[in-house]
């Protein structure tokens, strides 16, 4: 039994012949709710607590919340979160996404638990090849990396799907450069990286996760897709209720409030409260993190063990890179490398696709740039982080105070006598946040379907962070959403200038890891980037632009990132003649 559509009620106060209706339908419920009672009086012990808490950092009341979750019925557990694509192509593209992203198959693991036969990052090791060496290194050549994985016991291993970054640097130089991994799955993997810069560069490879930890963090998603679980409170003059919200709940016996957005279809749902009409909804909070894991299974989250770890050179681990040779042909990998976007030297990102980047060094070359121009950023908090930094940099920018949520917004600022104005909005449920209120939360493609656009709007999002402990098919369907958005505006108004944030590599602990590891941003980010592939879209590269950096990786990439961020935005807003 499911109490429907939050809008139907709406219609009982317009005119008073239908307040026969009304009083019926209200007999209805009230006759509904004394049949429930049995039912309800289960779930009575809802939580009340608003954690105040920044986006990703989810609160720990594990042991009080597992009270709140309805028993569920285990023959339902499995599926109890999908999604109905909207359309056979939908349907289509998503089988073609999911199979581009299929991981490598990875161990079970076995009962109990240890961690001898899983990958140790202690000592696994690298080789810059050719192994013997002798070779001259020239810029415009590409160095390859061969990875050798090793268990705890120093055994090698014989399968892949560990998780592994590479950069190639030269701190000195302030040059750094994100490395390709290639998983041969046999327990070796290639690095390979483009030569950019004259004297020395270092290798740098990062076991993110074992193999074993990738095995962990798929079943979660199977099976605990409402580990961060949300709430809302329902009011309605003195009365006041908490139930729990998310884009899946599982079933049980109580009904639901289904706030599944008519235009989009993006799922959204409440237990109805007991008391009060779905209509009475008022705010949406992060409820926190439902922490499940089996005996001994946080031993393969283990910082400075075996997550986000170093691997050693067996050899050098270093090259020293001469100028470019113009008479010698360059020096190619075996793999097919496609190459990096961009590479950072003396601090300063240098893009080699996509737009040249301008450095915006004074608030006067940024009001130049901006102009004119309406800016509008959706997203999460690190789109959020953008609309902080023109603030902060610009100081004709002024921001209003809108009441709105320090974390969440909306925001908006403006330049009256440059007549800039940039927004920022966060994008639709699921948003991991501190009580905001419900009817705050847009979802991005109904935004842009209310802009105009034009050669004076510039759209800039950037939707990750707050998906991960979903199917990925939530996200799937979420940009299929968007991309028909996107598509509408532009051509209705080809001139708009369409930026996209990719996701980044972030600083891990066990629980940042069970709910926004950057192995589910990995395989979102490659969703993301399929997905708006031969749109008239920019993609900004913020994954290998924190990756080649020396900063630590950081859910919100520190100042200096952030500045060389935004330079390649306003590149593409003003290109400069001649570039
Ligand atoms: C693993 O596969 C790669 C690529 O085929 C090969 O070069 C390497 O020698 C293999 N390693 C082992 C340990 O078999
Ligand atoms: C929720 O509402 C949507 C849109 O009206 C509908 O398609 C969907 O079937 C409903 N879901 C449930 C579980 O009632
Ligand atoms: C801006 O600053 C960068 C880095 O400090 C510097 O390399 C560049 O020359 C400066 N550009 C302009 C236009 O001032």
């Amino acid at each position: 039994m499911k109490i429907r559509g939050h809008r139907e009620t709406v219609v009982s106060f317009c005119c008073p012949k239908f307040a026969a209706i009304f009083l019926f339908l209200a007999v209805f419920v009230f006759i509904f709710l004394l049949f429930n009672m049995d039912v309800l009086e289960q779930y009575e012990n809802f939580f009340i607590y608003l954690c105040h808490i920044n986006l990703l950092t989810p609160c720990q009341f594990q042991h009080k919340v597992i009270t709140t979750f309805p028993a569920p019925r285990p023959h339902l557990q499995r599926r109890f979160c999908s999604f109905q694509p909207r359309s056979p192509e939908d349907a289509l593209e998503e089988r073609l996404l999911l199979d581009s992203i299929a991981w490598p198959e990875t161990p079970s693991l076995p009962v109990p638990l240890s961690l001898e036969q899983t990958t140790d990052p202690a000592h696994s090791t690298f080789t810059i090849l050719p192994e013997k060496g002798g070779r001259q290194w020239h810029v415009g050549d590409q160095l390859e990396v061969m990875i050798k994985t090793y268990d705890f016991k120093g055994r090698p291993k014989k399968s892949g799907g560990d998780v592994l970054l590479a950069r190639l640097h030269n701190r000195a130089l302030g040059a750094g450069v994100a490395g390709k991994v290639l998983d041969h799955l046999n327990g070796s993997y290639s690095a390979v990286f483009s030569l950019l810069w004259e004297g020395s560069a270092q290798v740098e490879v990062t076991l993110v996760h074992p193999s074993e930890a990738v095995t962990v963090l798929h079943r979660l998603t199977r099976e605990q897709p409402d580990r961060i679980y949300f709430g809302s409170v329902f009011r309605s003059g003195s009365v006041s209720e908490t139930t729990t919200c998310n884009v899946c709940l599982r079933p049980t016996q109580q009904p639901l409030c289904n706030y599944t957005d008519l235009i989009t279809g993006e799922p959204w749902f409440c237990y109805k409260p007991k008391k009060l009409s779905c209509d009475a909804r008022i705010t949406n909070y992060n409820g926190g993190f439902h922490k499940q894991l089996k005996a001994q299974e946080e031993k393969l989250f283990r910082s400075g063990v075996n997550m986000k770890v170093y691997i050693r050179a067996s050899g050098s681990a270093s090259v020293t890179v001469l100028p470019k040779n113009k008479d010698q042909p360059e020096v190619k990998s075996s793999i097919v490398h496609s190459g990096p976007v961009g590479y950072y030297y003396q601090g300063a990102w240098q893009a080699l696709s996509g737009t040249k980047v301008h450095h915006f060094n004074t608030s006067s070359a940024i009001s130049q740039c901006l102009k004119g121009k309406v800016v509008h950023l959706y997203g999460d908090s690190t789109i959020r982080q953008w609309f902080e930094h023109l603030n902060a940099v610009l100081p004709d920018l002024k921001q209003f105070n809108l009441h709105s949520s320090v974390r969440v917004g909306p925001f908006m600022a403006l330049d009256y006598a440059n007549n800039i104005l940039v927004n920022f909005r966060f994008h639709g449920p699921p948003v991991r946040s501190i009580s905001v209120p419900a009817i705050e939360l847009h979802y991005i493609a109904n935004e842009l379907d209310h802009l105009v656009g034009g050669t004076n709007t510039i759209v800039v999002f950037g939707i990750w962070a707050h998906f991960s402990t979903f199917p990925i098919e939530l996200y799937i369907r979420r940009l299929q959403s968007i991309r028909r958005a996107v598509v509408r505006l532009l051509d209705r108004a080809p001139g708009t200038l369409v930026l996209i944030r990719t996701a980044n590599p972030k600083t891990m602990t066990l629980d940042a890891a069970l709910t926004n590891s950057d192995w589910y941003s990995l395989q979102r980010d490659k969703v993301l980037r399929a997905m708006f592939k031969g749109l008239n879209v920019h993609l900004l590269d913020v994954w290998e632009m924190v990756l080649a950096h020396h900063l630590p990786h950081n859910l919100h990439p520190q100042p200096p990132i952030i500045k060389n961020i935004i330079d390649v935005v306003l590149s593409y807003i003003c290109p400069q003649k001649g570039s």
